[in-house]
Parts: structure tokens; C-alpha cells; sequence
């Protein structure tokens, strides 16, 4: 694998023309195309392009695909896909076939010689273009439905209201981001819809994206991420007496009792403290009575990270509302953080990757508040499409609720790699430094979001963290899983 990444960066250097071919969209040609993305985007410093534009490459690769298989399948069914009357009977037919079983189809690729080519043809200087390429001729009914929705997202794009297409429509895009997504996605960057052209060209069907590297922007802060932005800078302070007490702990020589007796002038802290060690979190035998027990119990690292999740639980329910389920999830994904650090070895980062673990989603609270409804749809589509969360809320919100995390933590003068962990939480290679610490929440996070053993998806993860962890299959993952299972 390393040698493959080698090669890439070899290519990219001398500005070659980069070509994959395949005759199946099988994750390992997606994983192959994605880690060359990388690649160019880091060398080009554009390295927030890499999320956006990865998912237009999967959702046109998976369309050359489905473009392939169903010529296959109206050939098999004896449908010609040029007979308006065929193409309608065919296509119905075509999506249910797709749905109950796509590999009966796909296996047929190689001897009906379909194949699916992705160039890298230009990404050096101002400008990236790269193609999709099926050897399926698009038929024009096909070309007219696609130039259709995006003149009608043009109309919509002017209606500030984003728009997913319609139920029926979105059904024909089967498991695609569908084309309205697609052009949101580039609009947010500053690629405007321009950029894409579909078209055929010598018995092939060839998407084309294209832009200036010029026209690149950061997110567009919308309305509401503006009135987000400004409550933000009003919030309250962290609490002043549990700074204290986070100061006294970076001593190295500090007491247990030292500590215990401060955490007892605060009464509403003390019970918390002991509340949270009975809790069902940590499955203790006996209960914990005393602060003291409680302090020798969790430890530095354990009191630390309670003492911050603490904090910002009492500023922002008081500002916000309590969102019990945050919590719930934060403090699983702290305790799998906590176990990854110690599988990993990760000693000088373990109390931060604790702390961290627990502070990650912090700005869901603030996303929840503003519009419940928007931001539970929103986790809804993401699910649906299998996408990152920030993208999404980012497109409908103007913000993310890593990027509000890492401004509640700015806000709050938390240590910087605290601030990095929550902001880049779901996008780990934004990061330039703390890695251990963000790859690990990464990690976490993606094991609380998948309880399923099932549901565990190798080729989700970014190869980075896949790389860090020495993981380089699915059976390497659901082992570390269930090593972190064990050890809870
Ligand atoms: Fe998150
Ligand atoms: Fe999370």
C-alpha cells in the first residue's frame, strides 16, 4: 500500500496525467481514487476541497457503474434502451433489479467489457480537471433528465432554501448522492455548476469536472451561521471555580487530597463527581461514597476530563437546554477514546484523548437549539447517503457542529489540542498537529455511531486513521472493536 502512495505522489510531482480504471466500483477502486484526491489537494494546500469533492467522485463513478450495469441488464432482458417505450419498462425494472441483487449484475461487466475509467487530467497549475468515463453512450432521454435538474437547481439554488429533489426523483438516483446534492456540495466550496458537463463522445459517457483552483472559497457563512456565530461570542464563561480546579491539576506534584478538598467547597460539583462515577459508564461493583475515593478512582485523567465535560455541560444547558442524548453518546465515545489510547499506547496524550472524547460533539447542542427539527433531518439524510454530518450542516446550516465546538472551546481558552480534537473530529486530515488525539476521538467516534458490529465500515474511514491504527481490513477493525469491548 505504501509503495502505491509512493507512486501517486511520484506522479503528482511531475504532473502526469493519473488514470484508474476498472470494470466495478468495488471500495477498493472508490479507496484508490480517493487517496490520489488526497494526495493532489494536500500538495495544492487545498486540502478542505478533499470531503466535498470526494463525494462527487463516488457519486459519479457509482452513475458510470449503474449506466454500465443497465445496459447489461436490458441486453440480458432483451430491451433496447433507445425505444422510449423499452427505456421506461427497462428502467423500473432495472432500479428493483438493482436493489435485490447488484453483484448478479456486476459479475457480467467483464464479459459484456464495461468499465469505468476516472482521470486526473489537470490539477498542477490554477486549474483541476478531472474525468469520469463509462463506455455506455448516455441516451438523450438520459442527458435531458440530467441538464434538466440542474437548470431546475439553478432555481432553486436562488430560493436559499436547499433542496433534495423530490421523492420520485430522488428514488431514480437509487444510492447517489443525487445531482442536486452534488451541485450544493460544489456551490459551498465556490465551484459554481459550471463546472460539471456530461456529455458522450466516441461510444462513451464522460463527466467532466472542472474549475479554477482561483475559485475556491472557505464556507459561506449563511444567515443563521451568523446569528449562530453571535450568540456564540456572548456565551457565558467557563465556570471560574472548575478552572481552578483544572488549573492545581496541570501541577505534576498535586495531592488527591488537595484536589478532593477543593472539588468538596462546591457542593453541586461534589455530587456530580459522584453521580457520574456510579453511573452505569463505569460499571462499578461497590458504590463510591466519598469525593476523596472518587478523585483516587478516576484519576488525574478521569477527573480532568469530567471536570471540563462538567463545565460545559453547566453553561450550556443553563444557555441552550439539556440534549441528554449528546451526553449519552459523549460519554461512550470518551470511554472508547480512553481505551484506544491505552491499546495505542498513546501515554502522553491519554488524559487529553479522554477529555477530548467527551467534548467532541459539544456543538450539536448549540446546532440542536436553533433548529431541532433542520438538524435531526439533517443526521436523517446523512445516515441515508452515508455522509459525513459537517458536510450536510455546513450546506444547510452555514456551520458545522465541529467547527461550533472548536469555537465554544476557543471561547472558553481550552488547550489547543482540545480545541483540534472537537473541531476536526470528522475530518481528521484538516489537522496539522494533535493526530493521536483527534485520530483516536475519529476512531471513537465511529465505534459509538456503529454499535452494530454490522454496521462497523472499514472503507468509511479515512486511510490515515486506518494507517495509524495498523488496521487494513474490515476484520482488522471489528478486532480492535472488540479489543476495546473487552476492555471496557
Ligand atoms: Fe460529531
Ligand atoms: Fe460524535
Amino acid at each position: 500500500m505504501l509503495a502505491e502512495r509512493e507512486n501517486i505522489l511520484e506522479e503528482i510531482k511531475n504532473k502526469q496525467i493519473i488514470r484508474f480504471e476498472t470494470d466495478s466500483a468495488y471500495p477498493d477502486f472508490i479507496d484508490k481514487v480517493d487517496k490520489t484526491l488526497t494526495s493532489i489537494l494536500q500538495v495544492r494546500k487545498y486540502p478542505h476541497l478533499k470531503i466535498p469533492l470526494a463525494y462527487v467522485f463516488r457519486e459519479f463513478i457509482t452513475n458510470a457503474e449503474k449506466a454500465n450495469l443497465k445496459r447489461i441488464f436490458f441486453k440480458l432482458n432483451d430491451l433496447y434502451i433507445d425505444v422510449p417505450e423499452d427505456y421506461n419498462k427497462g428502467s423500473i425494472a432495472f432500479k428493483q433489479a438493482l436493489q435485490e441483487d447488484i453483484e448478479s449484475l456486476r459479475i457480467r461487466q467483464r464479459d459484456y467489457r464495461k468499465n469505468i475509467a476516472v482521470v486526473f487530467q489537470k490539477y498542477s497549475d490554477d486549474e483541476f480537471t478531472a474525468f469520469i468515463i463509462n463506455n455506455s453512450v448516455i441516451t438523450s432521454q438520459e442527458a435531458a433528465g440530467i441538464n434538466d435538474k440542474i437548470k431546475k437547481y439553478l432555481v432553486f439554488k436562488k430560493m436559499s432554501e436547499p433542496y433534495f429533489g423530490n421523492a420520485e426523483e430522488e428514488a431514480s438516483e437509487g444510492a447517489g448522492l443525487g445531482i442536486y446534492l452534488t451541485l450544493q456540495i460544489l456551490d459551498q466550496v465556490g465551484i459554481n455548476s459550471t463546472a460539471i458537463r456530461i456529455g458522450a463522445k466516441d461510444k462513451q459517457t464522460i463527466s467532466k469536472i472542472s474549475f479554477k483552483y482561483s475559485q475556491v472559497a472557505p464556507p459561506p457563512y449563511n444567515e443563521l451561521a451568523k446569528e449562530i456565530l453571535k450568540t456564540l461570542e456572548t456565551l457565558p464563561k467557563f465556570p471560574a471555580n472548575i478552572k481552578s480546579i483544572l488549573t492545581k491539576l496541570l501541577d505534576p506534584d498535586v495531592s488527591v487530597m488537595d484536589v478532593a478538598d477543593q472539588v468538596q467547597t462546591d457542593p453541586s460539583l461534589s455530587a456530580d463527581v459522584l453521580k457520574l462515577v456510579n453511573s452505569a459508564q463505569f460499571a462499578l461493583t461497590r458504590k463510591i461514597a466519598s469525593i476523596k475515593e472518587a478523585v483516587n478512582f478516576l484519576g488525574i485523567k478521569g477527573l480532568k476530563g469530567i471536570l471540563y465535560s462538567y463545565g460545559s455541560m453547566q453553561v450550556l444547558n443553563d444557555s441552550f437546554g439539556t440534549v441528554a442524548e449528546v451526553w449519552d453518546h459523549s460519554y461512550e465515545v470518551g470511554a472508547y477514546a480512553s481505551k484506544l489510547s491505552k491499546i495505542m499506547n498513546l501515554k502522553k496524550e491519554e488524559e487529553t484523548i479522554f477529555s477530548a472524547g467527551l467534548l467532541h460533539d459539544i456543538g450539536k447542542i448549540v446546532l440542536m437549539t436553533f433548529d431541532k427539527e433542520k438538524a435531526k433531518n439533517i443526521e436523517k439524510v446523512c445516515e441515508q447517503k452515508g455522509m459525513e454530518l459537517p458536510i450536510l450542516e455546513e450546506i444547510m446550516m452555514g456551520l458545522s457542529h465541529a467547527i461550533i465546538g472548536g469555537k465554544i472551546a476557543e471561547h472558553w481558552d481550552f488547550p489547543q489540542s482540545l480545541i483540534d480534537a472537537i473541531t476536526h473530529h470528522h475530518e481528521p486530515l484538516l489537522s496539522g498537529e494533535n493526530k493521536e488525539v483527534i485520530y483516536t476521538v475519529y476512531m471513537a467516534n465511529h465505534f459509538s455511531n456503529n454499535k452494530h458490529i454490522e454496521d462497523l465500515n472499514y472503507n468509511s474511514l479515512e486511510t490515515e486513521v486506518k494507517d495509524f491504527f495498523q488496521i487494513t481490513n474490515q476484520e482488522d477493525l471489528l478486532n480492535l472493536f472488540e479489543k476495546v469491548k473487552r476492555l471496557m
